[in-house]
């Protein structure tokens, strides 16, 4: 006998805006396990409608065709819960806030939309009393973001690292295991369609990026847009950039790395003693982590977060990052907590916004860095170089020499080139820009192949 569900059960009225790969997921889980929800909530939800552009395109789940319309607005206004999984900015924006603005939880997996207007969203829905969330925008099914606000609420987060984007960690994996260069892995990721026809926003780290603010909005309290994200995408990425962190212990990953940090007021190169200006740098570039380290094992197209907690210590989360069942999970955990509150009555609850910590360039962290170079192989080389570290502050931890002899008509019948890898000490972003500008003006060196951080260490 089905207990869940009495004639005193109280109906919550479900809206899908979208019915593509996720939001047809979402249909299924609402219309094929309507028992057990109500069970877990307290409520039968009722799909009312499911918004899209064409009512007879195809789709993977058989939804009855009744449920289709393309009036998202009159649809909106029938609706207690409203799940946005249209993407896109627009019209997802002004959907949104008819939904808010009719007094309507709001569901969404928007990421790029949070990204770039988020703080205008949370505003209205902080403002109409109405819950936002969005679970499923970050990392796909793994649940991070309920992790960040609810579970560590007790404690202070100090650094996030994730690997965000599965398109670029399958490219990144596969160069890494096959040796390809990056073009041949884009074209092996885009044949087994983990890549977008156009992989701009993958690649360039715009999708990580997008994710990585609002990470940070929710580690540290503070609302962090893209344009506070600095970013560097993968595609400057060699077969050698990968082989020689392999050789070294390293593995490429590209990571998005939000951390509260305290720099001199005056600057990072200015260490006098005084004053000190605590903020959260926000930043999505390719990095080399330890192959032991919980992140390198991220292979394929899975995602996974790395939190520090003052008290929690470190944490990992790990799953699926895309994907049409495993993002339906993510939304479906969202709907279900939000008929919970519902049930129980009491307004939306806004993320915390309590610490308003100014948001910090890259030139305000200080990290180790990989540097790669192709110089002479002549008297004095590591000497001359070792001496421009040591004038602009940066300490070497590492150096590694391989040297290649290779005939020519010259003389003695054979040149030989160096190749060196040096890895450093933490050093600011400027002390290392101005020392890498220095290496590229000494006549002994061919060229500066490759500068990466190191994190994880
Ligand atoms: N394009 C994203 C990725 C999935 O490759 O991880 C959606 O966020």
């Amino acid at each position: 006998m089905d207990t869940s569900v009495s004639a005193n059960t109280k109906t919550l009225k479900v809206a899908l805006l979208g019915a593509g790969n996720v939001g047809s997921q979402v249909a299924r889980i609402l219309l094929t396990d309507a028992s057990a929800l109500a069970a877990r909530t307290g409520a039968r939800l009722e799909l009312v409608g499911i918004a899209v552009r064409n009512v007879d395109a195809p789709r993977e789940v058989e939804i009855p065709r009744e449920l289709f319309t393309t009036d998202a607005s009159a649809l909106i206004r029938k609706a207690d819960i409203v799940i946005e999984l249209m993407g896109g900015l627009e019209p997802a924006r002004t959907l949104i806030l008819e939904a808010i603005e009719h007094g309507a939880t709001v569901v969404t997996g928007n990421k790029a939309l949070l990204a770039v207007d988020g703080p205008t969203l949370y505003e209205k829905a902080d403002a109409a009393g109405v819950q936002l969330s969005y679970e499923a925008a970050v990392a796909g099914a793994i649940p991070i973001l309920r992790p960040i606000t609810d579970s560590l609420a007790g404690d202070k987060i100090t650094r996030v690292m994730g690997i965000v984007n599965g398109t670029t960690n399958f490219i990144l994996d596969a160069m890494d295991s096959t040796g390809a260069e990056f073009a041949d892995a884009l074209a092996e990721a885009t044949r087994l369609g983990y890549a977008e026809a156009d992989p701009t926003a993958d690649v360039e780290g715009h999708d990580a990026a997008a994710k990585g603010a609002i990470l940070a909005s929710l580690a540290f309290h503070t609302r962090f847009a893209l344009e506070d994200v600095h970013c560097e995408g993968i595609t400057g990425v060699s077969a050698g950039d990968i082989a020689a962190a392999k050789e070294a212990g390293y593995v490429i990953k590209l990571l998005a790395i939000a951390e509260k940090i305290s720099v001199p007021t005056g600057g990072q190169n200015n260490d006098d003693g005084g004053t000190f200006t605590t903020g959260v740098s926000v930043r999505v570039h390719p990095t080399l982590i330890p192959r032991e380290h919980p992140l390198g094992a991220v292979r394929g197209a899975y995602n996974a977060v790395f939190v520090e907690a003052e008290s929690a210590g470190e944490l990992m989360f790990y799953g699926r990052g895309a994907g049409g069942s495993p993002t339906a999970s993510a939304v479906m955990g969202d709907v279900v907590s939000a008929a919970r509150r519902l049930v129980l009555g009491g307004p939306g609850r806004s993320d915390s916004t309590i610490e308003v910590l100014p948001v910090l360039g890259i030139d305000a962290v200080k990290t180790r860095y990989y540097i790669g170079m192709d110089a002479a192989d002549q008297p004095g080389v590591l000497s001359k170089i070792s001496a421009l570290f040591a004038e602009n502050g940066v300490s070497i931890e590492t150096m590694r020499q391989t040297v290649h002899r290779e005939r020519d008509a010259s003389e003695n019948g054979s040149a030989a080139s160096a190749e060196l890898r040096i890895v450093t000490h933490r050093a600011s972003e400027a002390a290392l820009a101005a020392t890498v500008e220095a290496i590229n003006g000494l006549d002994i060196i061919n060229s500066v192949t490759s500068v990466l951080r190191v994190e994880g260490v």
